[in-house]
């Protein structure tokens, strides 16, 4: 085997990113995948602009370390805050040939084929939803689209502690789905724009309006990631295929374990790492 080959590096503040793992190993299962949950500082959504850019950094150089030739930033907040510097200052020196990839882009990208009235309504953490990265991103792309972020602080919380199911969800989701309906009711499309909110899809379905469509990231990215794969041949001829996942957690391990298990509907094992 040539031994430049390596895994794909797949990077989340927590467990979040797990829903991206998860459908892009549905469409390239061949391939190998390093997780990283930085589990022991999440969540990033509620911290400043150069905290997740200098955590989401030294995942990136971690991953690449572990021997990674492309890293995907399964997390919004890190895509908003820390993809750009890091593609344009960071890549360069450190290694021109490898790449980082985020989940923005490819999501906006899909908009024009779910939406009528152009009115797009964006849930986020605090800081995605204040680096106004979608409404930049969307208006690059459809410049008449009106954009409507809106955060949603306790959402990465409940489910960072297991509490996804509960009725005390319920309350903080139909809270939020009521909000972002009151400021603007021609939204026809909302984009789940944190990695973390498709485990709480079954009940933001049940409380935003049935005509508006609701994009989960994890299909979108996969299938985005698997198109950029066929394009970028020398990329795909870099990365190992033994159908392999190490998951790696900056928490502990066996809380990881149990947790991840959970979201993936099967067993899988950590291990503890330091950035
Ligand atoms: N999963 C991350 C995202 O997509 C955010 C979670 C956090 O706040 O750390 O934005």
């Amino acid at each position: 085997m040539n031994n430049k080959q390596g895994p794909i590096g797949i990077f989340d503040s927590g467990y979040g990113g797990l829903t991206i793992l998860d459908e892009i190993r549905k469409s390239l299962p061949q391939h190998d995948y390093i997780y990283l949950g930085d589990n022991a500082r999440a969540p990033y959504g509620t911290r400043s602009f150069d905290i997740v850019y200098r955590f989401t950094l030294e995942a990136v150089r971690y991953l690449f370390d572990r021997g990674c030739p492309l890293v995907i930033l399964a997390c919004n907040t890190a895509s908003a805050k820390a993809l750009r510097t890091i593609q344009q200052h960071d890549l360069p020196a450190i290694d021109p040939t490898r790449r980082v990839l985020g989940v923005i882009r490819p999501t906006v990208e899909q908009l024009g084929r779910h939406t009528k009235t152009g009115h797009i309504g964006v849930f986020g953490t605090p800081g995605t939803i204040q680096s106004e990265s979608y409404d930049m991103e969307i208006a690059k792309l459809y410049p008449g689209f009106k954009t409507v972020g809106h955060a949603c602080p306790m959402w990465v919380p409940l489910i960072e502690n297991g509490e996804a199911s509960s009725l005390g969800a319920d309350y903080f989701v139909k809270q939020e789905a009521d909000r972002i309906i009151d400021k603007d009711d021609n939204i026809d499309t909302i984009i789940l724009g944190c990695t973390h909110y498709p485990l709480l899809y079954t009940k933001i379905r049940k409380y935003i309006p049935e005509h508006i469509s609701l994009l989960k990231q994890g299909e979108i990215v996969a299938s985005s990631l698997a198109d950029y794969l066929k394009r970028h041949t020398a990329m795909e001829a870099r990365l190992s295929h033994n159908a392999h996942t190490t998951y790696l957690t900056t928490e502990n391990a066996s809380k990881f374990s149990t947790m991840a298990s959970l979201f993936l509907n099967h067993d899988i094992e950590a291990t503890t790492v330091e950035l």
